[in-house]
């Protein structure tokens, strides 16, 4: 399974995978450690910030159906949108809270517009895939919010996204309420993917590419 997935993916759809995973790939190991430049904090926002954060993506994606893509698509039974503005000042404040803290621990100048996602309960994943690297920068951000997810890490090929056969998989899992960073070669050079564990919203933040300010896309 691979794939790149474009930040903005609903305007620029994600490329599908060129081949599929067969049976004689190797069994998956499991690394002891998480990748290099990916890091994790658990509490990361407060109950309330969760509880203004999830009616605020509630409120963006109303009126939204789940999307089902096709079998081997990257991202199956899911909503999602930009987050341009955010009315309410607790939600605007928790988003101003990832920003702050990826500014002064990564170094962040420039932020892409936040970018909310809806996983269903029912069939809702994040398969195997390295973000675009036209789109976006070298961090990738996300606090999960209502129900805990899985994300799992494994080497891959940055030209294809594809997990390397054989590579250690690290797993992570994600409480509602966390922040987690990809950054650099986490972000760059493994896959990630999300195995929720029932509905879960998430919020992605992502720096602009170097090049973003002067490109006309
Ligand atoms: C993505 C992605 C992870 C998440 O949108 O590219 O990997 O935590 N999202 O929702
Ligand atoms: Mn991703």
């Amino acid at each position: 399974m691979m794939a790149l997935r474009a930040a903005t993916s609903f305007v620029t759809r994600r490329l599908r995978p060129a081949s599929r995973c067969t049976p004689s790939t190797p069994p998956r190991r499991h690394a002891s450690s998480l990748p290099p430049g990916c890091s994790y904090q658990a509490d990361f926002l407060t109950v309330d910030e969760q509880d203004a954060l999830v009616e605020a993506i509630k409120a963006r994606l109303k009126g939204t159906g789940y999307e089902r893509d096709h079998w081997d698509a990257v991202i199956d039974r899911y909503r999602e949108r930009e987050m341009l503005s955010v009315d309410d000042d607790l939600a605007e404040a928790a988003v101003e809270k990832v920003r702050a803290f990826l500014r002064s621990e990564q170094g962040v100048t420039s932020f892409l517009p936040p970018h909310c996602i809806d996983l269903a309960a029912d069939g809702g994943v994040i398969r195997p895939h390295i973000d675009s690297i036209k789109f976006s920068g070298r961090v990738v951000a996300g606090v999960s919010l209502v129900s805990a997810a899985t994300m799992v890490l494994a080497e891959a090929d940055p030209a294809t996204g594809e997990p390397r056969p054989g590579a250690s998989e690290s797993e992570l899992r994600l409480a509602p309420g966390s922040l987690y960073v990809l950054a650099d070669e986490s972000r760059y050079d493994y896959a990630h993917a999300i195995a929720p564990e029932g509905r879960r919203l998430s919020l992605i933040l992502r720096d602009a590419p170097a090049d973003f300010e002067q490109r006309s896309l």
